[in-house]
């Protein structure tokens, strides 16, 4: 187990492998969205932060990149990811790393950065962004996906509008903090860390990242038909920015 109160990502590698598998709607609309902002990448060399089981790792190959390198704190991720078969042709290697550091990875190393649905794991914001910026070269890129710090907040609630919509009821907004999903299927039962968006939005102007490209996909097919409330509220933030 992770703190002693809930599980660890390694806890529940195997368990999230095979839900990904399966085919998660959510997760199928994060690559959809991590896709979209990626600038060109063939012939590139990038490293997938907080890679998990390699599903983004795998899409940014199969999108003709040179190489991808997949980190990841946990060595059953790691594992998981290693048991996938890899896009024809590409080159795919995963390590185990802490994302704050990324203490694996030389300076000035990688032409672009992505990490898919990772930034809220993870406790230091500042120092992961720090490591991003300092493992790309000049004028790099980095393209994430977060929870949407706005509609998956902790304590929210789902409800209905009185027209019958799908809504969330939103309150502690401005706490931040580490919190975990009571829902025994829910990935979030790993825990994750509530961050308000100004405190995301300063973190990367910080680090030295200029924003280039937004997004906030609105759920289709299996995220829409199996959670309607994300076709009227984000269930994602997703951005391109780039290191100046
Ligand atoms: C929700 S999963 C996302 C995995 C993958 N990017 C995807 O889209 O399926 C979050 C991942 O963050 C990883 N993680 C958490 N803290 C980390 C850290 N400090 N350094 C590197 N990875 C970390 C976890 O092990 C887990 O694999």
């Amino acid at each position: 187990m992770g703190d002693g109160e809930g599980p660890s990502w390694s806890d529940i590698a195997g368990w999230y492998d095979d839900l990904l598998t399966a085919g998660s709607g959510p997760h199928q609309t994060a690559v959809a969205t991590l896709l979209a902002l990626l600038p060109p990448v063939t012939g590139r060399e990038i490293v997938d932060v907080a890679c998990g089981t390699g599903l983004a790792t795998r899409a940014v190959a199969a999108a003709g990149a040179a190489r991808v390198v997949g980190v990841d704190s946990s060595a059953a991720m790691v594992a998981r990811a290693e048991g996938h078969e890899v896009p024809a042709g590409s080159d795919v290697t995963y390590v185990v790393d802490d994302a704050q550091t990324l203490a694996t990875l030389a300076d000035a190393a990688f032409d672009g950065a992505t990490c898919q649905l990772g930034l809220m794991d993870i406790p230091d914001l500042d120092a992961t962004l720090a490591a991003v910026a300092r493992v790309l070269r000049p004028g790099g890129w980095f393209v994430f996906v977060i929870g949407h710090p706005c509609t998956l907040v902790p304590d929210a609630v789902a409800t209905t509008t009185p027209d019958g919509r799908p809504a969330v009821a939103i309150t502690g907004y401005f706490d931040e903090r580490f919190w975990r999903s009571a829902n025994p299927e829910g990935v979030r039962r790993a825990g994750n860390h509530h961050r308000t968006f100004a405190t995301y939005l300063d973190a990367l102007a910080g680090a030295g990242f200029v924003l280039e490209q937004a997004a906030e996909p609105r759920a289709t097919g299996t995220l829409s038909a199996k959670q309607p409330l994300y076709s009227e509220v984000p269930i994602f933030f997703a951005a391109r920015v780039r290191r100046g």
